[in-house]
């Protein structure tokens, strides 16, 4: 029997592994699948059948993350979590909330080192499916980010990118002097494209965090630099993971769809937070 982590999402009591189930001490249990992950999503917490991202737009984000697009950005929430805790020997637990097929969780994984312990969650069956299938050294569970199967006080490093969650979850699981990194498209994001788009693009609005209870802001992180998408496929798997490109008419969808190459703007901006002790 190996202890876990997570937390039975019906009693709260922590779960341990035994051969390929998890179970708590009141006998609730939780299969892991093939893949190596844990469904820990209550039925009666879904809002649809299938809910997050389906199968498609993850295999378009992976097909364009793997080409490292967006390292820069994993590269810049890897550092920042260096800043705040330097030494490399510590154990460090990182928690990637809504983290798709698992990219950055990676990225992080890598640069941090072997004392990261990484977990990941995202509402999609079809994310942690493809995220288990590659990553098999980290933890991945189906949650929703509005309900966390972890223990209050069990993180030090929370990332949260382009995924909704609850802020009052976040503080609830992160340690004392935990940090908080929640990265979101700034300004000028994509704006090439939004350009392709709509007859009169506008900046991106850039979402205002409230102040949250017990934690205390940080200077925030601007990542922004050009890429060129060298191909038609890049450009549509681009495309197939950005929510207004399905806002546009047929006609210029069918125009972004024949591009053969794409200069773009990528502006990042993550907000850093961090718990009090
Ligand atoms: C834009 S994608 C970002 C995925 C990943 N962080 C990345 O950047 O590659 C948003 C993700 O949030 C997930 N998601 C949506 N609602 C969620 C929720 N309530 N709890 C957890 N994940 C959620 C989706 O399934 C999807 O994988
Ligand atoms: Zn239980």
């Amino acid at each position: 029997m190996t202890p876990s982590l997570w937390r039975c999402p019906l009693c709260r009591e922590p779960l341990s592994l035994t051969g390929r189930t998890f179970a708590c001490t009141n006998r609730h249990s939780f299969d892991q699948a093939k893949e190596g992950y844990v469904n820990l999503l209550l039925v009666n917490r879904k809002h649809s059948a299938d809910p997050g991202d389906n199968k498609e737009m993850l295999e378009s984000r992976r097909h364009f993350l793997q080409q490292g697009f967006y390292a820069p950005l994993a590269e810049g929430l890897a550092q920042t979590i260096r800043e705040y805790f330097p030494d490399p020997t510590l154990p460090l637990t990182v928690l990637d909330a809504g983290c798709g097929e698992g990219y950055y969780l990676n990225k992080l994984a890598q640069q941090l080192g072997e004392n990261a312990q990484c977990f990941g969650t995202d509402i999609s069956r079809a994310a942690m499916r493809l995220a288990a299938k590659a990553y098999p050294a980290m933890q991945f569970a189906v949650a929703s980010s509005f309900e966390l199967p972890l223990p209050d006080a069990s993180v030090d490093v929370l990332v949260r990118v382009f995924a909704p969650a609850s802020e009052a979850e976040i503080a609830r699981v992160l340690k004392p002097g935990g940090l908080y990194l929640w990265a979101y498209p700034a300004a000028q994001h994509l704006f090439e494209l939004r350009q392709l788009i709509y007859d009169d693009p506008k900046p991106h609005s850039v979402e205002e965090l409230p102040p949250i209870a017990g934690m205390v802001e940080c200077p925030p992180l601007q990542v922004n630099y050009r890429v060129i998408l060298p191909d038609q496929a890049t450009v549509a798997a681009l495309l197939a993971m950005t929510p207004y490109y399905w806002s546009a008419s047929a006609e210029k969808q069918a125009h972004c769809q024949g591009l053969q190459s794409l200069d773009l703007t990528v502006d990042f901006c993550v907000t850093v937070m961090r718990k009090g002790d």
